[in-house]
């Protein structure tokens, strides 16, 4: 072999041996891919075999039988369980093994099979949904700096409700007993609902709220269930207020000639009086009640035990529609002549509700006009305008009609 051809030779190795390395690399490239693509392979089969598995379950759920909801009627020695399903008799049943036996009370709620009829669950007590519905989970976000002129109901309020769920104990060792109920009383618009939100939003007690209308219903028996429901949620969230606004709505005197619905709101109003008696003072279940009409109220409802205190909310003095008018006016922008003195000197008479409304309308005339501050002007009008109107609420109630 000369010289040239070894040379040839070798270049064709080289070039060999440099496509072959090429190859190599692409096959390595290729290999590591193929593993990638396998192992997403594997990952994915996975998911699909839970998938599977998660779609039978949910199949199995969706065929099997309904239960039968029952009550527990009685439990024998042996461990069987007398229950009433919804259906009329009484049956005599096993309990399922995994049942834990102290939920398995007499009277309890529970679930059972639709042919043996054992009891395959025990479920929580069911209360109305307006009775959930009561149950403040958010607090109001009034506050006791928002109320004007009431520092003495405030006060009271205070010591009727919150010292005794806070104290107990100072009671008990003065020896006497804390107001069970408190009555806010008073004419519309003067702060009363206002007043019990607030107290919501101080206490750190379990706040539930009602409007007495609420507990008027349609069936016999229904309103009387619904009050029961209402004050055992109040039990087993206590420390509870309960708050039960227009009261006079359920607690209307009783009268000798009545209608059926009326006889249905009395026997709502005997639960009340039946659950307010069934209260330990000192327990930490407190009552507020709240009305503007506390002349049509039973009597039976403010004996001593009951609504035992009564706290009067009174249209607003002259200091009292002064501090009511600044706190409306907190957060509006007033040019300097605005003289709230010479507003609360005109408006006697006035309740929160309608000085709010002045200064609601105090804002609008001055936006009307486009300007970006209040003046004495506007407040003019404002009274002008709340009171004339109010005027008008008066006569049109006393019996004057428009024509
Ligand atoms: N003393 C007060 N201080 C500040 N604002 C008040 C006061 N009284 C009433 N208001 C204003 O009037 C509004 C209405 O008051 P609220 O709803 O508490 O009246 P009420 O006494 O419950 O009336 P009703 O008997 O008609 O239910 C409140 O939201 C509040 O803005
Ligand atoms: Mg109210």
């Amino acid at each position: 072999m000369d010289e040239e051809q070894i040379r040839e030779f070798s270049e064709k190795l080289s070039e060999r041996i440099a496509s072959l390395e090429d190859r190599n690399d692409k096959l390595l490239e290729t290999a590591r891919r193929v593993e990638g693509e396998k192992r997403y392979v594997e990952t994915e089969l996975i998911r699909l075999q839970k998938e599977i598995k998660r779609l039978k379950q949910e199949l199995d759920r969706l065929k099997s039988p309904p239960l039968i909801i029952g009550n527990v009627r009685d439990i024998l020695a042996d461990g069987r369980v007398v229950v009433k399903s919804s259906t009329g008799p009484d049956f005599i049943v096993n309990a399922a093994d995994y049942i834990a036996k102290e939920n398995l009370l007499v009277g309890a709620r529970v679930a059972l099979n639709k042919q043996t009829l054992a009891v395959m669950g025990v479920l929580p007590p069911s209360y109305d949904p307006i009775v959930t519905g009561a149950e403040i989970i958010e607090k109001p976000d009034a506050t006791y700096s928002e109320i004007g002129g009431l520092d003495q109901q405030i006060l009271e309020l205070k010591e009727a409700v919150e010292d005794p769920l806070l104290k107990p104990d100072l009671y008990r060792k003065v020896g006497i007993e804390p107001p069970k109920g408190v009555l806010l009383v008073g004419p519309p618009g003067t702060g009363k609902t206002l007043l019990a939100k607030a107290v919501a939003n101080r206490t750190k007690a379990s706040f539930i709220r009602f409007v007495g209308s609420e507990l008027v219903q349609k069936y016999i028996g229904e309103g009387a269930r619904l009050v029961r429901e209402l004050f055992e949620l109040a039990r087993k969230k206590a420390p509870s207020i309960v708050f039960i606004d227009e009261l006079d709505s359920v607690g209307a005197k009783r009268l000798e000639v009545a209608t059926s619905g009326d006889r249905e709101v009395q026997r709502t109003l005997m639960q009340l009086l039946a659950e307010l008696d069934g209260f330990n003072p000192l327990g930490d279940v407190k009552i507020i009640g709240a009305t503007n009409r506390p002349d049509i109220l039973d009597d039976a409802l403010l004996r001593p035990g009951r609504f035992d205190r009564i706290i009067e909310i009174p249209v607003p003095s002259y200091e009292g529609r002064l501090s009511i008018l600044r706190i409306h006016t907190r957060k509006m922008s007033l040019t300097p002549d605005v003289d709230f003195e010479a507003v609360a000197q005109r408006t006697d008479g006035a309740t929160g509700a309608d000085l709010k409304a002045m200064c609601t309308e105090a804002g609008m005339f001055a936006i009307r006009e486009d300007r970006d501050s209040v003046t004495t002007a506007d407040f003019e009008l404002a009274v002008d305008k709340v009171l004339g109107e109010s005027r008008i609420r008066h006569e049109t109630a006393s019996g004057a009609m428009y024509a």
